[in-house]
């Protein structure tokens, strides 16, 4: 694009900052960090689970290994039960220590019960093989259930600070108190996973702690190729460029920007692939096709640079179209998977906002430099319209 057509990149900007205002607003909204009780109970973590749209809040005491939860879910049909246990010995539900809440019917109070779940055949009320205490319930406004309870951590589980966790809803309850069996959905099987009970993260396959590492390499790598280095060789290309003097600095500074951010960003890419590839019946899909879409608009553009047609060359108007297309959609598409990543991998909050502030710096000083442009630009027209013809337009980029 000429340095006389700068409105693509506003509208871009604006697009951007649109996008960015949308995807933050309702996370935040959703998130466990606003849910409250009735008595006000406080955890000191929660957790927005994987699957089943279910919350819990914990507070762990190592020093008399108690766990102190809150769970919350809504039963897949009104009438129905909800329920959170802990597996001492397994992953699946096969042998979980299980508190089950329900809605009592006649009574129209929310118990909550304990279940010993031997195996799958023989579902039946019992105490558990550890001690839980304060057990209570609650109904909540928008439809779900709450449990809360205080559970005596074994010691073999308090010693590795994990413990497996099981969650489930299900349809009702018949009138004897026995569970109606809940659906057999991906998201029914896959509501499990190990509860780090120091530091409070989940995580939804075995090897958390690793697991987490890579995740947390693959956020980094890929904000900062696909989220802030991409971007700001854009802007290098769009703004640096309108300064005569900066010719041709500003092509190699724009080439080596772009190339080190997908060097950067093929590496990003590679742990993500990985972590989907290990990931068993959890597929972040929008996030992966997102990607793979930018891995194959960035190696086009990549590619792109070697059949770059010379300025005056009649083709080059359609490969400028081309690559500012393929740049602006690389740098839309980049920055919202970075915060849809985020928002899986649900960092502490400062990380977000670190890189909203990021975008918000770059986004800032575009509209400046878009400004900028815009004087120079003009007034470069004004001085050249005495004596047309000179060419100017055709074909600088
Ligand atoms: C943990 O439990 C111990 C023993 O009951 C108590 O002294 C301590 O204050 C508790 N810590 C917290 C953070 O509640
Ligand atoms: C451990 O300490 C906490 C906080 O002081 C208390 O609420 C809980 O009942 C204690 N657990 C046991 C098993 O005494
Ligand atoms: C509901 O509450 C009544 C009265 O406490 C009790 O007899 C009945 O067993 C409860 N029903 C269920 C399904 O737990």
């Amino acid at each position: 694009m000429s340095p006389s057509s700068p409105p693509p990149l506003s509208s871009a900007v604006f697009i951007c900052i649109s996008f960015l205002a949308l995807m933050i607003s309702p996370s935040a909204a959703l998130t466990c960090s606003s849910q409250t009780f009735t008595h006000n109970q406080v955890y000191s973590n929660c957790l927005d689970l994987p699957y089943l749209s279910s919350y819990l809040h914990f507070s762990y005491n190592s020093s008399n290994t108690t766990l102190s939860i809150a769970f919350i879910a809504t039963p897949s049909k009104s009438g129905g039960w909800i329920a959170w246990a802990i597996n001492p010995k397994a992953t699946g539900m096969a042998g979980s220590q299980s508190l089950v809440g329900y809605k009592n019917s006649t009574t129209g109070t929310v118990q909550v019960h304990t279940y010993d779940i031997s195996s799958y055949s023989s579902i039946v009320a019992k105490d558990l093989s550890f001690e839980v205490w304060d057990k209570t319930a609650e109904s909540r406004r928008d439809g779900s259930l709450a449990i809360f309870a205080k559970i005596k951590v074994p010691a073999d589980l308090a010693a590795s600070g994990k413990i497996n966790q099981v969650w489930q809803v299900g349809p009702s309850v018949g009138t004897d108190g026995r569970l109606d069996k809940h659906a057999f959905a991906v998201s029914n099987l896959q509501s499990k996973g190990t509860l780090d009970l120091k530091s409070g993260q989940s995580s939804t396959s075995s090897g958390g702690d690793d697991r987490l590492k890579k995740k947390n390499i693959h956020g980094i790598l890929n904000a900062v190729s696909w989220g802030i280095l991409f971007p700001l060789g854009a802007m290098i290309a769009r703004y640096i460029r309108t300064f005569e003097s900066a010719d041709p600095a500003w092509f190699y500074l724009h080439a080596f920007c772009q190339v080190s951010a997908y060097a950067i960003g093929v590496a990003g890419w590679g742990t993500g692939l990985k972590l989907g590839s290990e990931s068993s019946g959890i597929t972040y899909s929008t996030h992966r096709n997102i990607g793979i879409a930018l891995f194959v608009l960035a190696t086009v553009q990549i590619f792109a640079l070697f059949i770059r047609p010379k300025k005056d060359h009649k083709y080059r108007f359609y490969w400028n179209v081309y690559h500012h297309s393929f740049g602006y959609a690389i740098l839309v598409l980049g920055i919202f998977n970075v915060f849809k990543g985020i928002n899986i991998l649900k960092p502490e909050d400062k990380w977000k906002t670190a890189y909203m502030i990021v975008i918000i710096a770059l986004g800032g000083i575009s509209l400046l430099f878009e400004a900028i442009t815009w004087v120079v630009v003009l007034k470069r027209k004004s001085r050249k319209s005495t004596k047309p013809c000179d060419g100017y337009n055709n074909g600088q980029s």
